[in-house]
């Protein structure tokens, strides 16, 4: 008789793990106070504001940008940091498109570097090596949440005079030696899009401790209007990408619960990680001392084949989530070379900027490899998600229970 649940076992877990969002009363009656307000847009109201400063406090840094995505956070920075056409901006291979789109909207070229095998971070090594006298600027992503070695970035962006735009779409709390995220380079961006732990459906923030490139991203995202001039001049090159009170309100009332939420999901990854480490079958990410704060937007594990007998990880991946441990995923299913837009060029009527008078040389993404990324993707990294480490540490030994009995059954699924 089968005893995995894929083959009509009885599931290790039946209980379902919490669900995502969290809210309560307090997003309710901030809405309606901004409904009954009257005031739904920033400009006319406070709580993009306040939010604007708590949050940038929350991350240690001095100045917050309200805009209205992750996505925008990140181009706004890069236009306020003037990567414009020709300029190449470094970032990883392993993670989402958008840090990739970004800078081509930006009409700049991503250039794709490899990760480091033991965090899934972006390699500052692999960084040193593709700077070239085009480069402008690197982007690290603090991916799931764990915070990139900012100072080996920040040595090579002033060794080679470069710009940095920290990718904090998911590392809200996130910390590295003590201080938040977000400003520890010239500027970040962070997302609050409705799977994100922090969320208002959409949203976004950039930070800064810049006081000159906070007030020209703000003009950058307020259709380029400038403070102090009359409303309707437009000074520099903007859109519209401003958050809306009724975010703002919603935004509050998330924050307010945050630290507890980042206290349990902390407490959750370290009682799995220890259980996993103990059983030897699954390896959690390495997480270097320095990074402080881990914002666990999901909990990055590592899988190895050959423990398993050769079982691909999408094999074990079915049967893990058959027993019961739903919400864990392989992440992401290609490098960012490897997406339609970078392959295949699909930028832009002109073929701008990839083909570009300024850039003067041509790239060919099907040609780049990045080996660690391409392992992770393919055969290694999964994502247990941040509403499972919601659980509570008490509820991580199932997940450690079905890896334990996959790894013990394993012959079931080779048939
Ligand atoms: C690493 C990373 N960068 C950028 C973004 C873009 O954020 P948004 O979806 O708010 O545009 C996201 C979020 O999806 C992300 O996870």
């Amino acid at each position: 008789m089968a005893s995995l649940a894929l083959n009509g076992g009885n599931p290790v877990r039946t209980k379902e793990f919490p669900g995502w969002p969290i809210f309560d009363e307090s997003e309710i009656r901030a809405l309606e106070e901004v409904v009954r307000s009257g005031k739904w847009f920033a400009p006319g109201g406070t709580k993009v504001k306040e939010f604007e400063q708590r949050f940038a406090g929350f991350q240690d840094a001095k100045y917050g940008i309200a805009v209205c995505n992750g996505t925008i956070a990140l181009e706004m920075a890069l236009l306020a940091l003037g990567v414009g056409a020709g300029d190449e901006v470094i970032i990883p291979a392993y993670t989402f498109v958008a840090t990739a789109t970004a800078v081509l909207r930006c009409n700049a070229i991503p250039i794709p570097v490899d990760i480091d095998p033991d965090t899934y971070l972006i390699d500052p090594e692999a960084v040193r090596k593709a700077v070239t006298d085009k480069t402008r600027a690197i982007i690290p992503v603090h991916l799931s949440g764990l915070p990139v070695d900012m100072d080996r970035i920040n040595d090579i962006a002033e060794k080679h005079g470069l710009k940095v735009v920290e990718d904090a779409a998911q590392a809200w709390g996130a910390g590295w030696k003590g201080k938040g995220v977000g400003a520890l380079g010239n500027l970040g961006g962070f997302s609050f899009q409705m799977s994100k732990n922090l969320t208002a459906g959409e949203g976004g923030m950039i930070l800064t401790n810049d006081k000159e490139l906070a007030d020209l991203c703000r003009a950058v995202a307020d259709c380029g209007r400038l403070p102090g001039k009359p409303r309707y001049d437009c000074h520099i090159l903007g859109v519209n990408a401003r958050l809306t009170e009724f975010q703002g309100a919603v935004l509050h009332a998330q924050l307010d619960r945050y630290p507890d939420l980042l206290a349990r999901r902390e407490a959750s990854a370290q009682a799995l990680a220890a259980m996993l480490e103990e059983q030897g079958q699954l390896t959690p990410i390495q997480r270097p001392r320095e990074a402080t704060g881990h914002a666990y937007h999901f909990m990055m594990l590592k899988y190895d084949a050959e423990k398993f007998d050769g079982i691909p990880k999408s094999r074990f991946l079915e049967a893990l989530n058959a027993e019961g441990i739903t919400s864990v995923h392989g992440g992401y299913g290609k490098t960012v070379y490897e997406h339609p837009v970078l392959a295949d060029r699909k930028v832009g009527a002109r073929g701008c900027p990839l083909s570009c008078p300024f850039y003067g040389k041509e790239i060919d993404y099907t040609k780049i490899h990045c080996p660690v990324a391409e392992k992770a993707i393919r055969e290694e990294a999964i994502w247990v998600k941040q509403n499972v480490l919601l659980a509570g540490p008490e509820e991580m030994g199932d997940i450690v229970e079905a890896v334990g009995k996959i790894h013990e059954h394993r012959a079931e699924l080779l048939k």
